[in-house]
């Protein structure tokens, strides 16, 4: 019991649990969908997107070295009693060798019509979309999560709503593509829903 209780106390005393509903966030990112994205898992959350015209190039060798790059660059812009949010995420293909993965954004100025030709003729279809976010408390600690929405590439583009590959995804136990599914299937569902769900447990977990 003691020692429960000395562990409450070291935790109280490095700031123990923190006050989770309304936490004021700014997303370092340009993409609206995104933000749409993340205010619909996080409602309690205020999210807004941090008002830069530029943001660092990503040159990091994983999601995550993007998505805190992203987060410590709008750290230096933000409010300084806000928190700060940097998410990067791709799309990886088996049959690709996990391709385009971090490149997902550039690797192709016409990127669903030209993945569609990489995989022309290919029958394992298997693929995934990753979502890694990361955090930077108003202090400075960071606290991140990952998401992950496993399914498949369609032959041809389907549906209209959604963003990049969405009209190409069907996720696994489903035979639509997300543009299909909709955008309330991808609030409740994606690879940035389960990130943003994995961060706010980060977060919620005493320290
Ligand atoms: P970045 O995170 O800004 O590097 O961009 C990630 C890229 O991955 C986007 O431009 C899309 O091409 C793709 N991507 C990431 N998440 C999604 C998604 O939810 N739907 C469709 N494409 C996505």
């Amino acid at each position: 019991m003691a020692r429960l209780d000395a562990a409450r106390a070291r935790r109280a005393g490095r700031g123990g649990e923190r006050p989770l509903q309304r936490l004021r966030a700014r997303l370092a990112s340009g993409n609206a969908h995104k933000l749409d994205e993340l205010r619909a898992a996080l409602p309690d959350w205020e999210i807004a997107l941090l008002g830069a015209s530029d943001f660092p190039p990503e040159v990091g060798e994983t999601y995550y070295e993007n998505a805190r790059t992203k987060a410590e660059f709008g750290r230096g812009l933000a409010e300084p009693d806000v928190w700060v949010l940097g998410e990067d995420s791709g799309i990886e293909v088996d049959a690709l060798g996990g391709r385009p993965g971090i490149e997902s954004a550039r690797w192709s100025d016409d990127p669903v019509p030209d993945l569609l030709a990489a995989l022309d003729g290919v029958g394992h279809r298997a693929a995934r979309y990753v979502c890694e976010l990361v955090a930077l408390s108003p202090e400075g600690e960071e606290l991140r999560g990952t998401g992950v929405l496993a399914g498949r590439v369609a032959p041809e583009p389907r549906g209209s709503e959604g963003f990049g590959y969405d009209p190409i995804f069907i996720p696994d136990a489903t035979s639509d593509t997300v543009a299909i599914l909709g955008n309330e299937w991808k609030q409740a569902n994606s690879h940035r829903a389960r990130a943003a769900q994995a961060l706010r447990a980060a977060i919620a977990a005493p320290r």
